[in-house]
């Protein structure tokens, strides 16, 4: 039979208290008194062991009893501070006293194996915001979870519109009870447009980076998780030819030459007209691969004027304002800048991959 459970009091805490605060004191270095430390306050400490003790104190001494060891834990944490302090002072003035310690010497270098590094995508987002920024541009941030207002019926794509299975998605479960609009994982950066309408005063530029997801299948071109980039400006009087410049001096910074381009038409419900461009495949320079799907192009940078619907849903009168957008396919367009052959190796969180793209 186990021996019944001596009920602990007041003075049980008053001797470890006083044998604690001595035993702290007679510590001679930082490794003894964080040992200690452990003992004292660890999970099985000899404080915690007292509070755990607690159930057995009659429920008229329960306050008092804790209270009182609330207060010793508290001096025990603080002398252990205390004395930490002072270790550390001891410790670091007879670092400097020792005749072999050269403060002036050049700390080490550091380990150049073992930096960090901007990911492929940041670096590549950072130079795009840069060119964007020089253009007048502002640069906005949504959120990835949304509303499907903003995701497909702000952009002319109402519930029963075939575009919705081209973007299937992560939708939000609703709670029981739960009212208001569903809501789900954006599929496209596209959920910003009727957003920066309703927030700004026209005429306005705004790119918006960030990253999308949806419901479909992976392949080397293909990710359930990828980035893109919506560029949206709305003036008085706004053209295709702008757009297609403005494409085209974003490409050209980013590759730093000149890149083989082609321009298609191209259907998305919240433009009119819309259109693809297409890059020539960076990874295979054009003659097929897995990426490009053996065709020479990759699909980029799909774009239009803006449809008067998505205007109207901006709070703008289409009589009186147009528009245009783009929605780059960032991690697509980073594949091509560094020729990376599968588009899982963005995300994939493989250091062999990730270290690559160290600066210098
Ligand atoms: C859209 O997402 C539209 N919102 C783009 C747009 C914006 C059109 C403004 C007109 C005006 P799309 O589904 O084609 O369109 O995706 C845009 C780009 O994202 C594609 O060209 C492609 O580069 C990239 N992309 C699409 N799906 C994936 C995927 N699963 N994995 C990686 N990149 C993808």
């Amino acid at each position: 039979m186990q021996p019944a459970q001596q009920e602990p009091v007041t003075q049980d805490i008053d001797a470890l208290l006083a044998e604690s605060l001595a035993a702290i004191t007679a510590t001679e270095d930082e490794a003894a008194l964080r040992d200690l430390e452990v003992k004292l306050l660890g999970k099985k400490g000899a404080v915690t062991e007292l509070l755990k003790g607690m159930k057995h104190v009659a429920p008229a001494d329960r306050p008092a009893f804790g209270a009182r060891l609330t207060e010793a834990r508290a001096a025990v944490e603080g002398a252990i501070a205390t004395r930490r302090a002072t270790l550390e002072e001891a410790r670091v003035a007879a670092l400097c006293e020792d005749p072999s310690f050269d403060a002036t010497l050049p700390a080490p270098r550091p380990n150049a194996t073992r930096n960090g590094a901007l990911h492929p995508l940041t670096r590549v987002t950072d130079h795009i915001e840069e060119v964007f920024r020089a253009m007048g541009f502002m640069l906005l941030d949504y959120p990835e979870i949304d509303t499907e207002f903003n995701n497909f019926d702000a952009l002319n794509i109402p519930a029963a519109h075939p575009a919705r299975d081209m973007q299937d998605t992560f939708w939000l479960a609703q709670r029981p009870g739960e009212t208001g609009p569903r809501r789900l994982l954006r599929t496209h950066t596209s959920t910003g447009q009727v957003r920066t309408m309703r927030a700004f005063a026209p005429p306005f530029r705004a790119i918006f980076p960030g990253r999308v997801f949806r419901y479909e299948s992976t392949d080397a071109s293909h990710e359930h998780t990828f980035h893109q980039v919506e560029g949206l400006m709305v003036a008085r009087h706004t053209s295709v030819a702008n757009l297609v410049y403005s494409m085209k001096t974003l490409l050209s910074e980013i590759f730093e030459r000149e890149v083989t381009v082609r321009l298609r038409p191209g259907f998305f419900p919240f433009v009119e007209p819309g259109f693809e461009l297409d890059i020539r495949c960076q990874v295979c320079g054009g003659d097929g691969c897995s990426v490009c799907k053996h065709s020479g192009w990759v699909e980029l940078l799909p774009c239009g004027l803006v449809h008067p619907n998505v205007l109207r849903h901006g709070g703008l009168d289409p009589a009186e304002w147009q528009g245009w957008a783009f929605g780059l396919g960032l991690s697509r367009l980073v594949m091509m800048k560094y020729q990376i052959e599968d588009i899982r190796h963005l995300l994939g969180g493989d250091l062999r991959f990730n270290t690559q793209f160290r600066r210098g």
